[in-house]
């Protein structure tokens, strides 16, 4: 089954190469209209398509290095011609590199001269372009006083993150990071720049807030910020735990979780699960940021803390917005200050509804595999439960068709991870059936009927009924969308929205 839904998958990927298709001409005519491109043979073209997975190796026509949304009508209309998929790149994150066109021959877009950020001092709006990290982003508007609910990772670009989700420990307060777009600028499979907003092309405005990449570039984004609080908590939890007690846990955080009166929104958080220190183990991790008053944290996370043994390790930091976001990424935001890193990795994604909650058998399969397989296991892995949910979430107050986001009911975003021991390549056969099977754990003890959804931002391309998992009931209107604007498919890689 796994195997023809991938075998499947990539076949409705393999494009012709025509002899139309040549990488020097298309150098040669970006050049005239002042457009770098590197194409192969080029020194810069096999570092600049490295993906940040080093599973993957991608080699694209050509990629190309716009500094305005007419440029990048340029590159589109340049590979329309010559019959190529067009991608565009602004972190170059993604799981599976689609920044890169994910698979092979395709004219990439990189945003990575695209870096403005416009902070409206009146309004608290920001105009940003896609080349931005999350890093970026977070300092530039921490300067104006003002921030947004987005992931922790430094280097992962706003681009794709706000294309396909966004979530992070203030999302709860604030929505995912697409919530937050009031417009945005996109340049189209036939070349035209459009603004897309409630007002503007709403059909587009909806999609590209959820699917952005299978619609168009976007080249700038407009958002509403938020204006920071006045003081934030980062924490961070660890114990060993044996099996029972990693699982009553995991059931307390649920118990928690679905207790309407408990979860203020201005907590964010999540548990994990790493390698235990010996067979039937785990570590367990519990870590966040709470945006109230720092004299509440304690009683906010009383009701699941109170359950759990003395932690082995502590760490509750409080101080501004900035410093809070600083301590969970890993203590660096500037991405001049240092490079960019990567990995050898499969990871997957499991949404759990709030409306039909785990059991605890589900639970106590989980923690037993990862005591016990991923004990045995030599893989570099983890395992998130994000929060997403809880009676008082901002995310799953935001109206199901509101944006091509099909994701409003969730408690749980899961995220199974495995990396090869030295997180270099090459990535071990094993490592597949590895994290397969951490979500079957979970899937095998529910009822067979559950809608567990997946999270396009934890992008993999061996999932079978990928188009469900990833876009719910909105899948069928996305490919109507998707044949009006992008007729000819172009915006084309393993998991864009089929004509
Ligand atoms: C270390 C790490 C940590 C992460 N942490 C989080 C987290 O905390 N929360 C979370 O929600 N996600 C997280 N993610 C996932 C991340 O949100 C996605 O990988 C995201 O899509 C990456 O965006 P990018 O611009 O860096 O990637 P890219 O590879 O450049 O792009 C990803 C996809 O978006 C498309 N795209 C990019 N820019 C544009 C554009 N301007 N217009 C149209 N399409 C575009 C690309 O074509 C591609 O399909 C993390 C990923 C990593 C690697
Ligand atoms: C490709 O384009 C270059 C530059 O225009 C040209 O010199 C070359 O002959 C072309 N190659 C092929 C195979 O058409
Ligand atoms: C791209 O081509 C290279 C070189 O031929 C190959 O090693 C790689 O596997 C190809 N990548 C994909 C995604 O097909
Ligand atoms: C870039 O940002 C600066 C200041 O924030 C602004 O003055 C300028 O107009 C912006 N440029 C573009 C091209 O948006
Ligand atoms: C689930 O497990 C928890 C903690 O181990 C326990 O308190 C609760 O009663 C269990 N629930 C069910 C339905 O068995
Ligand atoms: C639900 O949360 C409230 C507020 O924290 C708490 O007083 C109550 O005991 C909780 N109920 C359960 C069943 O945990
Ligand atoms: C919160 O709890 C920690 C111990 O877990 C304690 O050291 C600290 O003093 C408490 N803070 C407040 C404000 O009660
Ligand atoms: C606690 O977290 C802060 C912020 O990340 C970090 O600077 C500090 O070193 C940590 N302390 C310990 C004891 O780990
Ligand atoms: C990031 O670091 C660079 C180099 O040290 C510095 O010039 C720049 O001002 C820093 N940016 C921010 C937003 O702090
Ligand atoms: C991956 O990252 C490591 C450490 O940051 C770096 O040394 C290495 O050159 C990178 N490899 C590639 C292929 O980008
Ligand atoms: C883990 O490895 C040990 C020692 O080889 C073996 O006895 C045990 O059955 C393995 N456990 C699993 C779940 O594969
Ligand atoms: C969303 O739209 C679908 C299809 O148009 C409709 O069936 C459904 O009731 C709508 N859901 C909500 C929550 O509005
Ligand atoms: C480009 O495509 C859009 C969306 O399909 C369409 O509305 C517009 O008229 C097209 N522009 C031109 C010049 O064909």
């Amino acid at each position: 089954m796994l195997f023809t839904t991938f075998l499947s998958l990539s076949l409705a990927c393999t494009i012709t190469i025509s002899s139309a298709q040549n990488a020097s001409e298309i150098k040669e005519q970006l050049a005239l209209e002042g457009i770098p491109a590197l194409i192969h043979g080029d020194s810069g073209y096999i570092a600049a398509s490295q993906a940040y997975n080093l599973r993957y190796t991608v080699e694209p026509i050509a990629i190309a290095y716009p500094t305005t949304s007419e440029q990048i009508s340029t590159v589109v209309i340049t590979g329309a011609d010559q019959k190529l998929n067009v991608v565009a790149r602004s972190g170059g994150h993604s799981y599976i590199a689609n920044g890169l066109g994910g698979t092979n021959g395709s004219l990439v877009v990189d945003l990575s001269q695209m870096k403005n950020i416009t902070v409206d001092l009146e309004t608290g709006n920001a105009i940003i372009e896609p080349g931005n990290r999350l890093g970026d982003v977070a300092l530039a508007l921490n300067d104006a006083g003002r921030g947004l609910p987005h992931g922790r990772c430094t280097y992962v670009g706003i681009g794709g993150h706000s294309g396909f989700g966004g979530w992070g420990f203030a999302s709860r307060m604030w929505g995912m990071t697409l919530d937050n777009i009031i417009s945005a600028t996109v340049v189209l499979a036939n070349g035209s720049i459009v603004t897309a907003s409630e007002d503007l092309n709403s059909d587009l405005y909806w999609a590209i807030r959820g699917s952005s990449a299978s619609f168009g570039i976007v080249s700038s984004l407009e958002f509403h910020t938020h204006p920071v609080p006045s003081s934030a908590t980062a924490f961070e939890f660890t114990w060993e735990m044996d099996i029972p007690t990693a699982s009553a846990a995991f059931s307390a955080f649920q118990s928690w979780a679905l207790n309407g009166s408990s979860i203020p929104p201005e907590f964010g958080g999540e548990i994990g699960f790493l390698k235990g220190q010996a067979y039937g183990q785990v570590e367990f991790a519990f870590l966040g940021n709470y945006f109230g008053p720092d004299d509440k944290f304690n009683e906010t996370i009383a009701p699941f803390f109170g359950t759990l043994p003395t932690p082995d390790y502590a760490n509750v930091t409080q101080g501004t917005w900035i410093e809070a976001l600083t301590a969970i990424a890993a203590g660096n935001m500037n991405t001049s200050t240092q490079p960019d890193s990567n990995d050898t990795f499969y990871a997957k994604s499991l949404m759990a509804p709030e409306s039909v909650p785990l059991t605890n058998d589900s639970m106590t399969a989980l923690v037993t595999y990862l005591a016990e397989v991923g004990y045995n296991s030599s893989d570099f892995w983890h395992v998130e439960v994000e929060l997403y949910g809880g009676s008082q979430s901002v995310i799953n107050q935001i109206g199901l068709n509101d944006t091509a986001f099909a994701h409003r009911d969730t408690l749980f975003t899961f995220q199974p991870y495995a990396s090869s021991p030295n997180l270099l390549p090459p990535y071990p056969d094993s490592g597949f059936d590895f994290v397969d099977g951490m979500v079957d754990s979970l899937t095998s003890h529910m009822p067979d009927d559950w809608q567990w959804g997946a999270y396009p931002n934890y992008i993999e391309d061996r999932l079978p009924d990928w188009q469900t998992r990833y876009y719910g009931s909105h899948y069928d209107h996305l490919r109507v969308l998707k044949a009006e604007f992008d007729p000819t498919d172009m915006f084309r890689f393993p998991t864009s929205i089929e004509e």
